[in-house]
């Protein structure tokens, strides 16, 4: 018997070892029904990437994404995450990665299924199957960024072992925007292992105000994340803490619109705590003194957080980052900084206070906060110099600056921050001169930002051999003195994407070497404002700028032409000249906008610019540029602006800029362009500034411009229209500048020109100066012609006749007004002082009559010469007095 039981053991042992040696030798293959199971859950899902080919074969083990139990060899794992990223990388690849379809109920038969994950797959919308509440071995369960939506099954609330339940519901698939509810967070109060819970863009606005009560009842919770979940509001008090270890915290964009919460600093263990955008009102309280673990703490875009920074976030000593970007915080940083230097082991590394309304110095003590890396101050009001213990932030890495009212100097030992990478200082008021030393140790420098106002002196005073410790990809350097030539230090950098060189007072010739280096890869370039000479060299491409600004320059040569991604090309006043090339269309495809005003520029317009699509403006006043405009746009293009003022061009106005419907601003002045204006021009209702003068253009004056309600500028000037002005000029409700002056216009001013309601009441005229300032770049004089202009009516030099009707006087906005060198007749009228807004009048050369009104203002004889029977002040010839 004993002799029995003991072989019986042995047999066992043996048995024992042998299968343990069966499972090392041979890998247990998994069972039928689990194999079938997954067979059936492949075929549910649509798979367009072939992701699962590898499911076939007997040992589903073995297949992607499949984990075994090493001794049962039951199915514990389910990881079938797409490799790609919805966010970063291959678009492409992610889509045609993601699975899809349906998830078939097989999957329950994987009875010992721990770890399920299908997350930046696109299941397009499909609700959480209620039977994933049955997979109770489940201790991870990841949906996040799937498309799965509608009601959050409770049936996960049996999921007890749960530790980690992810649902972040990706809002951006390629299908459409998917998301996930739940009207009561009941159901987790039961999940008493969780440990991660994300329900981040779950839609919880129907959750009673106690769902935080439900979530205090997970006493093992360290991770909780409901960004976006517009949660409406947030207690102000618990009875108790049951969540104390809550390591990391997110209710960010819930706008909560409350204090801070008590409890939350009972919170003892926190380490991250997002609360961006909930607008947390009044200052910041000093109970976050009490985090001492913390280590992420952004409150950026609360705006109801104001007052001064208090110094106490010194005290949270394990802290890394601080984000109070975007609120109402006022005052100095003085306290905020001074914290810092007496609490010498802080181990801040980023710090964003941008976007504030902070003022005054930076303090010394800026240079305590020794672990920082990022430092943003910018867009606030900080003024003087940045404090030369800047030096002593050995890692910093970024810098930013900008935006601020910076009024003093850079210190040198800005130069020993051999870390720093991104250096953004502009829209400042710098001052001072900047040398070699300010560069020494910076070998790591990639971008380089500095702009001060025009009337500051800034400048870079290095030798002319100084050879600097980095290279540059991106250098903008703004009313910066660097010239008068191309410094050496500048064209050794070879890596160069982006480049803003505005007005640093070089006079030189390109230098031809540097330029063909960064030829290939940049992007941007920008050199106007200086006065730099020659031809470009012409042999290069630029495959990828898209940028290119060399305004206000003295080149000369032919119209560069040498990039073919170019979007924006600013030319003008320049010496270039020559025709601009016939195949532009395919030169440059892709240009939206072209500035070559004021260059000798000549031949006639290509008419391969109809084949630009994208083209929004076009300005080439002040050319030689002559013959016919083409005629071959089509209703695809979104051009807005035109100015080819001041040219040569002859014929008539393109019939075909009727399918412009996006046109606005329409500048052809002082052309010989002759003919009619065409009646097509009528579909183009969104023009707003139209300015013909000076050219030969006939025919009477178009009923239809009334459907042009929003128009600003209208002139017409100088040309050979004839007939009277129609009544329906007067339903022109917007127009602030209305010139008809110099043609041969006939008839009386009609009487409802008192009807011009913009001239009425003055208003809105801001919006289309602005437009015509976009077109014509602003700086030029033509533009301050509109400026001086706004409000005027210019009806001179016509054959107008009868007198001035009464209801001109409505007209309280209008500022110049010019009836000279007509017929015009009858006395004037003394309403005409009641025009408050009245600067200029010219009346002269008609055939008014009577005694001159008293008008203070108007009391210059020249504008009232050469009407023979008028009479009085301030005209030599007295009044006959009534007897
Ligand atoms: C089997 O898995 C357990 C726990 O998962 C592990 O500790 C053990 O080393 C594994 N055994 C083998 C032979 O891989
Ligand atoms: C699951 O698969 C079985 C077998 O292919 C099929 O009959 C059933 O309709 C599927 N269930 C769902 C919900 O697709
Ligand atoms: C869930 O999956 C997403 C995307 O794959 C991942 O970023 C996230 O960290 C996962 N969540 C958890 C709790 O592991
Ligand atoms: C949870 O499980 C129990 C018992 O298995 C079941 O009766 C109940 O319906 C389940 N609850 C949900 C919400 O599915
Ligand atoms: C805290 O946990 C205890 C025990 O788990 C429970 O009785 C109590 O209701 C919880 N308190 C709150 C506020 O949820
Ligand atoms: C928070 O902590 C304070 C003391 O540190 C204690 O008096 C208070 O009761 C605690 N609040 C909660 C809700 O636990
Ligand atoms: C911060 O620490 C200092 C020195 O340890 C202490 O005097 C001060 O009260 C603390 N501030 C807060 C708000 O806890
Ligand atoms: C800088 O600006 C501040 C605040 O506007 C002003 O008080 C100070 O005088 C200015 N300093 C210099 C050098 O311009
Ligand atoms: C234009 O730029 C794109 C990327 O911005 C680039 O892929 C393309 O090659 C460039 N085109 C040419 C003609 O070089
Ligand atoms: C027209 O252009 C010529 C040179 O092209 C220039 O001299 C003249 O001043 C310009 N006229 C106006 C009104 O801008």
């Amino acid at each position: 018997m004993a002799a029995n039981l003991v072989s019986y053991f042995l047999f066992l042992l043996l048995f024992i070892s042998n299968s343990r040696l069966l499972v090392r030798s041979t890998h247990i293959r998994c069972t039928a029904t689990e194999r079938r199971a997954l067979t059936v859950l492949r075929q549910g899902l649509t798979d367009p990437s072939g992701r699962l080919t590898s499911w076939f074969g007997e040992d589903c083990c073995t297949w992607k994404g499949i984990e075994c139990h090493n001794r049962t060899g039951r199915v514990t794992k389910l990881d079938l995450r797409n490799p790609y990223h919805i966010f970063n990388g291959d678009r492409t690849a992610y889509k045609s990665s993601c699975l899809g379809g349906k998830i078939n109920q097989s999957l329950l038969q994987l009875e010992y299924l721990t770890y399920l994950d299908l997350s930046l797959n696109d299941f397009e919308g499909l609700e959480i199957p209620r039977f994933f509440g049955e997979l109770n071995h489940l201790f991870y369960l990841n949906l996040s960024f799937a498309s799965f939506s509608g009601e959050i099954p409770t049936s996960l609330g049996n999921l007890s072992k749960l530790e980690y339940l992810d649902l972040y519901a990706d809002s951006f698939s390629s299908t459409g925007s998917w998301e996930l509810r739940s009207q009561s967070l009941e159901w987790l109060t039961t999940l008493s292992s969780l440990k991660h819970l994300n329900l981040g863009f779950a839609k919880l606005n129907g959750v009673a105000e106690h769902w935080l009560h439900m979530l205090n009842m997970l006493p093992a919770l360290v991770d909780l994340r409901l960004h976006w979940c517009e949660l409406q509001g947030l207690p102000l008090t618990l009875p108790s803490i049951n969540f104390t270890s809550l390591s990391v915290l997110d209710l960010s964009e819930n706008s909560f619109n409350s204090l801070f919460p008590k409890w939350l600093f009972n919170l003892t263990g926190l380490t991250e705590l997002y609360l961006t955008w909930d607008f947390f009102t009044g200052s910041i309280p000093a109970d976050f003194a009490n985090l001492k673990t913390l280590r992420v703490l952004d409150l950026s875009d609360n705006l109801n957080l104001e007052g001064q920074i208090p110094g106490f976030f010194a005290n949270l000593s394990k802290l890394e980052f601080l984000d109070l970007s975007a609120n109402n915080f006022h005052g100095d940083i003085y306290e905020f900084f001074n914290g810092f230097s007496s609490s010498t082991n802080n181990k801040l590394e980023s710090l964003d206070l941008s976007s504030n309304s902070l003022i005054g110095e930076l303090p010394d003590s800026l240079g305590s906060v020794k672990h920082l890396q990022h430092l943003d101050l910018s867009s606030n009001s900080f003024w003087g110099s940045i404090p030369s213990s800047i030096g002593r932030l050995s890692q910093l890495r970024k810098l930013d600056l900008s935006y601020n009212m910076m009024n003093g100097t850079i210190p040198e030992s800005l130069g020993q921050l051999s870390r720093l990478v991104d250096m953004n200082l502009v829209a400042n008021s710098w001052n001072g001169m900047l040398k070699e030393a300010h560069f020494m140790n910076l070998g790591k420098l990639e971008h380089v930002r500095l702009t001060t106002e025009p009337t500051r002196s800034l400048a870079i005073g290095v030798s002319d051999r100084w050879s600097p410790p980095f290279k540059l990809k991106t250098i903008q350097l703004e009313n910066c003195m660097i010239g008068p030539l191309f410094p050496l230090w500048l064209q050794v950098q070879n890596q160069l994407t982006s480049v803003n060189l505005r007005n640093v007072g070089i006079s030189d010739t390109i230098p031809g070497e540097w330029f063909s280096q960064v030829s290939d890869q940049v992007t941007y370039l920008v050199l106007s404002q200086n006065r730099i000479r020659g031809e470009l060299p012409h042999q290069l491409s630029y495959p990828n700028l898209n940028v290119i600004d060399l305004s206000y320059n003295n080149f000369d040569g032919p119209f560069p032409s040498w990039s073919t991604n170019a979007t924006d090309v600013l030319l003008q006043e320049n010496s270039f000249s020559g025709p601009i090339p016939e195949n532009i269309g395919a030169l440059m495809p892709r240009l939206q906008k072209l500035y070559a005003s004021r260059n000798h520029l000549s031949g006639r317009i290509p008419s391969s610019m109809c084949d630009i699509e994208g083209l929004n403006i076009v300005s080439l006043r002040n050319n030689m540029l002559s013959g016919q405009l083409p005629n071959c746009w089509h209703r695809s293009h979104v051009l807005w602006g035109i100015d080819i003022s001041n040219n040569s061009l002859t014929g008539n106005i393109p019939s075909s800029f009727g399918f412009l419907s996006s046109l606005s601003v329409l500048l052809l002045s002082n052309n010989n362009l002759d003919g009619e204006i065409p009646p097509s021009l009528r579909n183009c209702s969104g023009l707003t500034s139209v300015d013909l003068g000076g050219n030969k253009i006939s025919g009477t004056l178009p009923l239809w411009v009334q459907n042009l309600s929003s128009l600003f500028m209208l002139r017409l000037g100088s040309n050979l229209f004839s007939g009277n002005i129609p009544d329906a000029f007067c339903r022109l409700q917007n127009v602030h500048i209305f010139d008809l002056s110099g043609n041969k216009i006939s008839g009386p001013i009609p009487t409802c020109i008192g009807n011009l309601a913009a001239l009425v009441n003055g208003k809105g005229s801001e919006v289309f100066e602005g437009l015509i300032k976009v077109v014509t770049r602003g700086r030029d004089p033509e533009y301050s012609s509109v400026e001086a202009n706004v409000n005027s009516i210019d009806l001179s030099g016509n054959q107008l006749s009868g007198e001035i009707p009464d209801e001109m006087t409505n007209l309280l906005a209008l500022r110049i007004l010019n009836l000279s060198h007509n017929h015009l007749s009858g006395a004037i009228p003394t309403s005409l002082a009641s025009l408050a807004a009245l600067i200029r009048l010219n009346l002269s050369y008609n055939n008014f009559s009577g005694s001159i009104p008293f008008i203070p203002k108007f009391n210059d004889s020249s504008i009232y010469e050469g009407n023979p029977l008028l009479c009085g002040t301030p005209l030599p010839t007295k009044c006959q007095l009534p007897i």
